[in-house]
């Protein structure tokens, strides 16, 4: 069970988690509007709907473009005292080297900006990251209720 900062767990799920694969630009749309659909249902901010948007649609580009596709999968989480969106973000790429180094801001393997990962974790309370070479990429980000 993985415990996250603000005291989540992973059995906070308080319905059944909503997958979606993440194969070409189209399913990153398709991501964009399904978080936030499930941020609008559980009342977040118009704020922090679109900050949270904003760092899924980063994560699920990175899915695609880095990893080759993977999936995302938003569940509604509830920690007793607020509620959340958990985005959870999968792919069996190649992995990151040095997941330090790709949080640095500014720093990309591409042709990038380097603002993604690190933009992304700006913008949520929890994220988590990992990563293991020739294996691929999970990622998991929750945005609050307040
Ligand atoms: N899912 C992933 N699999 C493998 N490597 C990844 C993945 N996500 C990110 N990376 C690596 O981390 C680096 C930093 O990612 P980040 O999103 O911050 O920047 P970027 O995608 O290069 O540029 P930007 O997102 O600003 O356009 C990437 O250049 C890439 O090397
Ligand atoms: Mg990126």
């Amino acid at each position: 069970m993985t415990i996250t900062p603000t005291g989540a767990h992973d059995d906070d799920s308080v319905e059944q988690g909503t997958r979606l694969p993440i194969a070409g630009n189209d399913d990153v749309v398709r991501v964009r509007q399904a978080v936030r659909e499930c941020a609008q249902r559980i009342g977040l901010s118009l704020v922090d709907q679109t900050k949270l948007v904003t760092a899924a649609s980063e994560l699920a580009r990175n899915t695609l473009v880095y990893g080759g596709g993977g999936e995302a999968e938003m569940t509604v989480v509830d920690n007793g005292r607020r509620r959340g969106v958990r985005v959870c973000f999968r792919d069996r790429g190649p992995g990151i080297p040095d997941t330090e180094l790709a949080l640095t801001d500014g720093w990309t393997s591409g042709g990038g900006l380097g603002l993604g990962l690190s933009g992304a974790r700006r913008l949520v309370e929890d994220f988590t990251l990992e990563s293991v070479v020739g294996e691929g990429t999970v990622i998991e980000i929750v945005k609050w209720s307040r």
